[in-house]
């Protein structure tokens, strides 16, 4: 018997699974205690029961210790296991030390998850040098993917794609994604100077001059490679693109100044946001039923 218990913010991703699985959507009880501290309480019965704990992870330093707690709680009231929907991963572009003295994220946030929970299941998490989740979780991972959901989108709502990706880490879901949708694609050339500063080179496109471009990527958080990468395909005389992301982040103005370039921005509700179209519950509650 399964109990889904969402942490703040993740209500109808968890009522979604809950429908799909059949299962009874539990109810936690979170606040802040006037000095910052989290007060957590399981308002449900969670003895002998699988606990599927609901959170995106888009906010992980605010959402980190009311997981553990939460995870802990259920464990010592009895729960059977303890599984993380996470439908964003957090923590997982830091995966090298580029410069000495910096904290390889990536791993440590995976041992950190990993000593919580059973086993996790997540959407495209970031995997560039890491190539699986096992390399640096030790509880299983599953890791989903959108791009038959983003395919299905595009085959619906864009007549003569072309689908780019912004940089070579995209190419992974752009191919994937194009070929399932039976259009060309193609890759730009990304340089990232910091947080908020990239670069994007774009090719000769001429050829695509009469295609609708769709601009993928996985996560969109500053914007800025995203905007970049759309200025570039204005100037060179394509259409204005559409975006489409897995993961809307989308920190600061970023939403607004990629509004002010793009035909369309459209994403997965892996982290909740307005310009969710794209609904991953179903995917997830598949794998929660395969998996058990
Ligand atoms: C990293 O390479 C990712 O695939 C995204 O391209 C990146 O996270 C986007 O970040 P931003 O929106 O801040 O440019």
């Amino acid at each position: 018997m399964q109990v889904v218990l969402p942490l703040p913010g993740n209500e109808p991703m968890a009522a979604s699974l809950a429908g799909a699985l059949g299962a009874p959507l539990g109810g936690l009880e979170t606040r802040r205690f006037p000095d910052g501290e989290s007060y957590v309480r399981l308002l449900s019965d969670v003895a002998g029961r699988e606990v599927i704990l609901v959170c995106t992870l888009a906010a992980p330093d605010e959402q980190f210790l009311r997981l553990v707690f939460a995870a802990r709680t259920a464990r010592e009231l009895g729960a059977a296991s303890v599984t993380l929907v996470a439908p964003y991963l957090a923590y997982m572009r830091q995966d090298k030390r580029f410069q000495s003295g910096e904290a390889v994220t990536s791993s440590h946030f995976a041992d950190l998850i990993s000593k919580e929970v059973d086993r996790l299941i997540t959407v495209d998490p970031h995997l560039h040098r890491h190539k699986a989740l096992a390399e640096i979780y030790r509880i299983p991972a599953v890791a989903l993917h959108a791009a038959p959901l983003l395919a299905d989108w595009i085959k619906c709502e864009v007549e003569r794609p072309i689908i780019i990706g912004p940089d070579i880490e995209s190419e992974q879901w752009v191919s994937d994604v194009a070929g399932r949708a039976g259009a060309p694609y193609v890759v730009l050339q990304k340089e990232r100077h910091g947080d908020r500063s990239v670069e994007v080179a774009v090719s000769d496109l001429n050829t695509w001059r009469d295609r609708q471009p769709v601009l993928i990527d996985d996560i969109v958080s500053s914007g800025r490679t995203m905007i970049e990468a759309s200025q570039g395909l204005i100037a060179q005389g394509l259409k204005r693109p559409v975006c489409l992301a897995v993961h809307a982040l989308f920190v600061e103005d970023a939403f607004t100044r990629l509004s002010e370039l793009a035909q369309r921005i459209v994403s997965t509700d892996c982290v909740p946001h307005p310009s969710n179209l794209i609904s991953v519950g179903r995917l997830i509650a598949e794998a929660l039923r395969r998996e058990t």
